[in-house]
Order: C-alpha cells, then sequence, then structure tokens
C-alpha cells in the first residue's frame, strides 16, 4: 500500500510504499534526505515523526536514545510508512554538504553508441550507495591510475547505476582504455562527487537547459532528477550538435518531449564538424549563434528561467550573451565545461552538408 510523505518544511512531498524504507522512497523520488550509511549504522537518516504511524522494517545497530524516542525519532532507512505521515528529516540543500566517496564498481554495459562515442553504464554494490546531487561529477582511473573527470549521466534516484559518456580523444589515456580494453564485468575505481552544477529544487521557476555535444551528460542526470520530482515545472532542452549523429541520444529526448507535458526538446544540429566550429573561432561561433537564434523565440515567454549550460567555454559565453541579450537574467545563468572534454577536442565529424 501507497502512503503521502510530507516533510515538515512543505517543501517536499512524495509517496512510499509501506514494503519500502522511507529513505528509499524519497531517493526514487529525488527528495535529497540526508543519509549515510542506508542500512542502519550511521544515524545522519534520523527524522522525527511529527504525525502519522510508521514501522520498523528492519533493525539497526545504531542506538535511538529513550529521550529521542519518546520525541518519535527514527531511522529513515529503516522505517516504513503506515499511513500517511509528515516527518521533520534533514535535508541535503549544497553539492558541498555530500561527502566525497571512493568506490570500486563494476561495468555492467558497454554501447559503442558511433565509431567515437561511448556510453558506460555502471553497477554499484548490492551493499554501497554513490551519494550525489544530479549535474555533479566524479573522478574515475584508467589503469595507471590516473584521474578522469567525468559527469554522472544518470539520476541520483536511479542509485545503483551510475552512466558515463565518453569522447574518443587522441591522447587520452581513459578514452584509449574504454575504446580498447574495458570490457563488461571489469572493475574500475571512482571518487566523488565534485561539482556544484545543480538545480535549486525548492524552486518552481522553469528550467531552460543547454547542452553542447556530450555536455548531454549532466544535462541529462539534470533532467531525469527533476522529471523525477512531483513537481511541473516547464524544462526547455537544447541540445547543440555538429550533424544529426551528434544528437546521439536523440530519441530518447523525442521520447521525453512526447511522454511530458512540461518537457520541450530543441535539437541543433550543424552542419560542420565539432573541430571547425572550435578552431576557426568567429565562423564556428557565428554558425552556433546562427541556429542558436532562430530558435530562441520558443523560450520568450519564460526569461525568468533559471538556465543550465554545458560546453565548451567559447560557446558558452556565446550561448550566455545570446539569452542576456534577449532579456534572461544573468543570476539565473549557470555554465559548466564538458568534463572529460573541456575543449571537446575529438575525432567527431559530420555527414551533413
Ligand atoms: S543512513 Fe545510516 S543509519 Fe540510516
Amino acid at each position: 500500500m501507497t502512503h503521502k510523505v510530507e516533510l515538515l518544511s512543505g517543501k517536499y512531498v512524495f509517496h512510499a510504499d509501506s514494503h519500502e524504507s522511507i529513505l528509499d522512497a524519497a531517493i526514487r523520488a529525488g527528495v535529497p534526505l540526508n543519509y549515510g550509511c542506508s542500512n542502519g549504522n550511521c544515524g545522519l537518516c534520523k527524522a522525527r515523526v511529527v504525525s502519522g504511524a510508521i514501522g520498523q522494517l528492519r533493525t539497526h545497530d545504531f542506538v535511538i536514545r529513550d529521550a529521542d524516542k519518546i520525541q518519535r525519532h527514527a531511522l529513515m532507512c529503516s522505517s516504513s510508512c503506515q499511513s500517511d505521515v509528515v516527518i521533520d528529516a534533514e535535508v541535503v540543500t549544497h553539492a558541498s554538504d555530500i561527502p566525497v566517496q571512493e568506490i570500486r564498481i563494476k561495468v555492467r554495459k558497454l554501447d559503442l553508441v558511433s565509431n567515437d562515442l561511448a556510453i558506460i553504464t555502471l553497477q554499484v554494490p548490492r551493499s554501497v550507495r554513490l551519494r550525489f546531487i544530479a549535474g555533479q561529477y566524479v573522478r574515475v582511473f584508467d589503469d595507471q591510475q590516473r584521474s578522469h573527470e567525468y559527469a554522472i549521466a544518470s539520476c541520483p534516484c536511479d542509485e545503483k547505476r551510475i552512466e558515463f559518456h565518453v569522447r574518443k580523444l587522441e591522447d587520452d589515456a581513459f578514452s584509449s582504455m574504454v575504446f580498447n580494453q574495458l570490457r563488461v564485468g571489469d572493475w574500475l575505481n571512482i571518487q566523488g562527487p565534485y561539482g556544484d552544477f545543480v538545480v535549486d529544487d525548492t524552486k518552481d521557476s522553469p528550467i531552460v537547459m543547454v547542452a553542447f555535444d556530450t555536455g548531454f551528460a549532466a544535462i541529462k542526470s539534470l533532467l531525469e532528477h527533476t522529471t523525477a520530482q512531483d513537481k511541473e515545472r516547464p524544462i526547455y532542452l537544447y541540445w547543440l550538435a555538429c550533424g544529426v549523429e551528434g544528437l546521439y541520444a536523440d530519441n530518447l529526448c523525442r521520447s521525453w518531449d512526447d511522454a511530458l507535458d512540461e518537457m520541450h526538446y530543441v535539437p541543433l544540429h550543424m552542419s560542420r564538424n565539432v573541430n571547425e566550429i572550435l578552431d576557426s573561432q568567429y565562423d564556428g561561433m557565428c554558425a552556433i549563434e546562427d541556429k542558436f537564434t532562430s530558435s530562441l523565440h520558443r523560450i520568450d515567454h519564460v526569461k525568468n528561467a533559471e538556465v543550465f549550460i554545458v560546453s565548451p567555454d567559447p560557446v558558452g559565453k556565446l550561448v550566455q550573451q545570446l539569452l542576456i541579450e534577449r532579456g534572461f537574467q544573468k543570476e539565473n545563468i549557470y555554465h559548466e565545461v564538458i568534463r572529460g572534454n573541456p575543449d571537446l577536442k575529438c575525432i567527431h565529424s559530420t555527414n551533413e552538408k
């Protein structure tokens, strides 16, 4: 049976099954309850039950003092709902509140989407969780234990799966390892999360997301997290890429556009290869400016939006400038360079002429 869980602050509401922990339900719903071990040892998920009935789902080693028991404190990782409940629980509001973790993680899937793009799906071990906020990145280590930064492309609500999007790069050890050696079943060491490119969940203004090429990875995580919540924030996703094949998850984006009333997808593919765009700054930037400007009328009514851009630096600066000229607020625009490939060096080219 499913029950409603409301946080005393009134900022979050989610639903939990009576057979699952309140913490599990919160994670799935994208609600950032504070927690640590998720198995009854650390006490970080302790919350006060303000109203309603809960049950103990499993025994736990962490000892709740008698005084706290009287005030109806309980561990959210070890309790389930037996009715609708209101809880006074701590939530994570800043990315810096999440401790850096180091975990060893298994490759579950390796999709070579094209000659120069791989999507790696990693499976978190059963007893472990990687805590992170959508939009953050981790350091992943190659076979020589050198670290490489990659945005997490999956949602924290999909807690057992971590996804990276990796472009084939010349002279990059991790990229070479992915395209030449890595196999399903191999293990990788990762460390994180890092970064503060995150959405403020307490706001309900529209969101504009702009991804350039594999900048889509961080944007995908933000988008999946935002849509997992019980809110209806309008989202406009612009994905700029070189050639149709640069939009490597185009079908996924179109399916979101079809399924979600509040989601609007604007694919923008350019007839230049990616290095032409970034190397010949003037012509390449003009091509981006033309493409982007011609579609900006679609967001003219949401100038109060928060804007999240993931791109190489020159593209980010250009997009910010175009949006500010259009009336968007500078303080609502956040830019992140593409992790793993900040200058977008790659062999990616287009067939579209
Ligand atoms: S998360 Fe550690 S006790 Fe619940």
